[in-house]
């Protein structure tokens, strides 16, 4: 590992110091810009995307328990916008954090790359939803304050780069509204922020409920028991264990 990487948490860890919202730490990297206009080349991002299956699953599904994601279907342009923040602790995520790395991913033409793949993969017809309670109050909620951005099916605006949302795990909803909520993700959209401030829980959990339980239109859907038959030798059972990562 060269000196560069190394000294990068030292770098963070001043950046961070220095309170977390200065410029520094919330500016997209350039690489990330670069990375949104080039061309992906979609061999090279399946042949990437083995790192991301450990923990992803070769589907992209995460799991359940929302501990990992569901990344499938999400578009392209979010993804790397992702990958950027995680790489420059915009995001804190320890767990994936030397995945991420140049050294591990490479530049601006792999995260395209495996981003481009990304986007390809069906997405789960078993994601985890919230408890049923308040969908009617979630529907209202979400129409009046979340699908100017987020869609009117919470298909996620390429354009913008607001994340597709629909169909993901209800956990990882609940988590991952909460910590932009916070200002735990430190490059998050500023007047998502404001709008958010006033929810009360039980609106915050209709309201993913909600979103959770709308289905992925049928091209983007995959057929039941599905997989992925770019790893036809994967051995599925050394999966993580879904409760092991419940928080
Ligand atoms: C060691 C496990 C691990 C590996 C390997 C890994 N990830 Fe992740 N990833 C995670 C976890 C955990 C999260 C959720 C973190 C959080 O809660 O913020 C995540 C979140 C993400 C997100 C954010 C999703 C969203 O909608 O907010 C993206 C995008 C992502 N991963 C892409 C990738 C890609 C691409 C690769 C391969 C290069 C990869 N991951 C490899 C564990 C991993
Ligand atoms: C002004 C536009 C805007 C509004 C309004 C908005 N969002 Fe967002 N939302 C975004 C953007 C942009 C992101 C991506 C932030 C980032 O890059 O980290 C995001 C991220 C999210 C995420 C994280 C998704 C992921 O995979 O990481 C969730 C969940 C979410 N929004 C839900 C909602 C809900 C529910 C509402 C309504 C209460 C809402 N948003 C309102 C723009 C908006």
């Amino acid at each position: 590992m060269s000196k560069k990487y190394l000294a990068l948490p030292a770098i963070c860890f001043l950046a961070l110091s220095a309170g977390p919202f200065s410029a520094n730490a919330t500016n997209p990297t350039a690489e990330a810009e670069r990375a949104l206009t080039l061309t992906p080349n979609i061999d090279n991002g399946r042949e990437l995307y083995k790192t991301c299956a450990v923990c992803h699953t070769p589907e992209g599904w995460g799991t359940q328990s929302g501990y990992y994601p569901q990344i499938a279907g999400q578009l392209k342009g979010v993804t790397i916008k992702q990958l950027a923040d995680i790489r420059v602790r915009n995001r804190d995520n320890p767990t994936m954090f030397p995945f991420a790395m140049p050294s591990s991913l490479g530049g601006a033409q792999e995260m395209a790359d495996v981003a481009a793949y990304i986007e390809t993969l069906p997405m789960t017809p078993y994601n985890d939803v919230g408890p049923g309670f308040d969908l009617g109050m979630g529907e209202h909620l979400y129409k009046q304050e979340c699908a100017e951005c987020h869609g009117e099916y919470g298909e996620g605006d390429t354009k913008e780069l607001v994340p597709l949302i629909q169909g993901q795990h209800y956990n990882y909803l609940m988590r991952q509204f909460n910590w932009i909520r916070i200002g735990k993700r430190r490059n998050a959209d500023e007047k998502m922020v404001k709008q958010i401030q006033h929810f009360g829980g039980r609106e915050i959990s209709a309201m993913m409920d909600y979103v959770s339980r709308i289905k992925p239109p049928e091209e983007k859907l995959a057929e039941p028991n599905w997989t992925n038959p770019d790893f036809p030798a994967y051995s599925r059972r050394s999966m993580p264990p879904i409760m092991r990562h419940r928080r």
